[in-house]
Order: structure tokens, then C-alpha cells, then sequence
């Protein structure tokens, strides 16, 4: 753990296949833990740690603001309706009003792309202590929702060892609304760097061709690839051709608040040609777990008897797995920015 070289977490693309293994093994740690009774571990003790959703969230929020009272951190939670942010405050400012109130991580989502980014640079100019994680940013990067379905992907793999090399050579195919997603790019970066050969599904006005090439040049600003050899990217426009041989399928939502013109004829043709239900999924050949980060249009993405059977919906599970993901995030942030590795006295390996 001590090999954490990440001061802020923005996106995945400068993640080493040991950056992926150091979160894994300790949010499997700390799934372990008991959920009743004594649930708490000191190791934030005594930090603040600032939720700031510029934008609506169900799971991300509640979920990084459980796992951050789990490490028995102080959480600050900011709500844009009732903020400063309508007398016309900048996002940059409001986020830099908790950083003087001595919060040590800002969890930060916002409907732009990079504001997070430019947080980080704000905050390194000024020489401040604080951190940021990013809880989503525009089209561009979803780090911990990626890393908690790699953990629910190595689990399903492996339950007793869920290691990346457990995706190396899997077929994982993700369907529907990529271009909007930044869930799938944040995919992208992770299951590649673990060997998984990455299909992705969608009509062609949400799934343009150039896709097939995402992690195939050095990532954004960095001179080359942390991960010296990485999975393959190929891209279908049909679920006939992108499902056989799969060994786990992805669905994602479609983003009809991003989309800025009519992109689908209908949400039942979309349905018809892209929706996942029992019988189409015997298209893979074996029986395969399915994923979504939800929010679930039920019946769009996916049938209502997909999403309810547990023997192959994982979305409840993905929900479970994010809180220790989310620990494991604030955990290994804390440790990199301290003297001394924060304590997790009350955890036995
Ligand atoms: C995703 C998001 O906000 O990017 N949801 C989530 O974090 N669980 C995906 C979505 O909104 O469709």
C-alpha cells in the first residue's frame, strides 16, 4: 500500500495494474467487515471529508458518504439547491469555502467535464492538503463506479481471490448508451489494464466506431501507458454479434439528459434491438452475471425479470461492493497524504 502514488483520483487512465490490485484487496478486506454492531474503523478519525454533488445522485453520494462514517471520518455534504451556488458562487469557490472549514477530501461530481481536474490543480497551486476524488465528471471519467464493478466482475470470477489477473482474456461486453457514458470510459481503462477483451454494443448514434481505438494511444497528457500491454476494444452495433462467447454483459442507462438531439426513433425499438432479457442472453452460450450502474429504466435496458432474478442481475450486488470500494479509495488516499498509514487495528487479513 505504501506504492499509492496517487495524490487525487480523476480518472483511471493513469492506474498500473497495481493500483488495481492495492484497491481490490483492500475493499475485499473491508467488504468482510461486518455490516451490524461494531462497524466503524478509526482510520479517518479526526478527518472531513466534504461531499459535493453539483449534480443528482442516488448511490455514488450515500455510498461514498457511508463508506467515509465507516472510517470514522467527519462528512460535510453540500446540496446545490440550498447553497451559496444560487447567489452565483463558482463551483471552484464553493468547493475551496470547504477546504478553508479544513475539509481533507473533496468527493466531487459535476455535470462538466474536468471541473474535478481543475479543483485538483487549484488546490496544488495553493499549496493546500486537500484532496480530490471524483465522484463523476461530465462524459469523461466514473473512477470508483469502475472499480466497483471490477470488484463485482473478479468476485463473480473468484470470490476467494478477486485479483485483476482473474479478467485477464474474459469477454466483457458493455451495451447501450456509450457515447454519453462515463461509466464505459471509465471501463475502459480498467478492465483493459486487466486483460479483459472489452465489446462494446449500441446503435451507431450512441456508439460511433472510433471507440475501438479509446485505449489504444498513450492516455491524455501522460508520455506513455502505465499498463504495458492491455486487453482489446471491438466494437458491434448488434447484440447478435456481440454476445456469444461473453462472459459477463454490462447494460448502461441512456443518458437522455445528455443527449442534445433525438438519437433514438423509440425507446421500444431501442428496447427490441438492445434490451437485455433472459431469453436473449442465451446468446453467450453459458450463463452470464449482468451488470448496470443504475439508475435501471426498467424494461428499456433490460426486461423487469432480468433486473429482479439474483442468480444473474448483479446490480444489488454492485450497490454492496461499492461501499467498501469507496473505503478503499478514501483509505489509500489518507495513507499517501500521511506520515503514518491510518490504523485498521480492527481488521485481520
Ligand atoms: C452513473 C452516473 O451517474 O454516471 N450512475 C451512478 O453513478 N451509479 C450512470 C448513470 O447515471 O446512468
Amino acid at each position: 500500500m505504501s506504492g499509492w502514488q496517487h495524490r487525487h483520483i480523476l480518472d483511471l487512465s493513469t492506474f498500473s495494474t497495481d493500483d488495481y490490485a492495492a484497491v481490490l484487496q483492500l475493499a475485499d478486506r473491508f467488504r468482510q467487515l461486518p455490516v451490524t454492531g461494531a462497524r466503524r474503523l478509526p482510520a479517518l478519525q479526526g478527518r472531513l471529508v466534504a461531499s459535493l454533488f453539483f449534480e443528482p445522485s442516488t448511490r455514488t453520494r450515500s455510498s461514498f458518504e457511508l463508506a467515509a462514517k465507516r472510517l470514522s471520518a467527519d462528512v460535510m455534504s453540500f446540496s446545490p439547491s440550498s447553497s451559496s451556488l444560487s447567489k452565483g458562487e463558482s463551483v471552484l469557490d464553493t468547493a475551496r469555502t470547504y477546504v478553508a472549514m479544513g475539509a481533507d477530501v473533496l468527493v466531487l461530481r459535476h455535470r462538466s467535464t474536468g471541473v474535478p481536474q481543475q479543483l485538483a490543480e487549484d488546490l496544488d497551486r495553493l499549496g493546500e492538503r486537500a484532496v480530490v476524488l471524483n465522484g463523476g465528471d461530465g462524459l469523461h471519467s466514473h473512477p470508483s463506479q469502475a472499480l466497483l464493478d471490477l470488484l463485482t466482475l473478479a468476485r463473480h470470477f473468484n470470490p476467494k481471490q478477486p485479483t485483476p489477473d482473474v479478467l485477464q482474456g474474459k469477454r466483457i461486453v458493455i451495451v447501450g448508451d456509450i457515447i454519453h457514458s462515463r461509466v464505459a470510459r471509465s471501463n475502459l481503462w480498467a478492465l483493459t489494464a486487466c486483460g479483459a477483451d472489452v465489446v462494446l454494443c449500441g446503435p451507431r448514434s450512441l456508439l460511433p466506431t472510433e471507440f475501438a481505438d479509446f485505449v489504444a494511444a498513450p492516455p491524455p497528457g501522460q508520455a506513455r501507458d502505465p499498463v504495458p500491454e492491455r486487453g482489446s476494444v471491438t466494437v458491434h452495433h448488434q447484440l447478435e454479434q456481440a454476445l456469444p462467447g461473453a462472459d459477463a454483459v454490462m447494460t448502461l442507462r441512456l443518458q437522455k439528459e445528455r443527449m442534445r438531439q433525438q438519437l433514438l426513433t423509440s425507446l421500444e425499438r431501442y428496447h427490441r434491438d438492445y434490451g437485455l432479457s433472459h431469453q436473449r442472453l442465451q446468446l453467450c452460450g453459458k450463463p452470464v452475471p449482468v451488470l448496470h450502474p443504475g439508475p435501471v429504466n426498467r424494461g428499456v435496458e433490460m426486461t423487469g425479470d432480468l433486473l429482479d432474478d439474483p442468480h444473474v442481475s448483479q446490480v444489488e450486488e454492485q450497490v454492496r461492493n461499492g461501499v467498501p470500494t469507496r473505503m478503499a479509495l478514501l483509505y489509500l488516499m489518507a495513507a499517501a497524504e500521511s506520515v503514518a498509514e491510518p490504523s485498521l487495528v480492527s481488521i485481520s487479513s
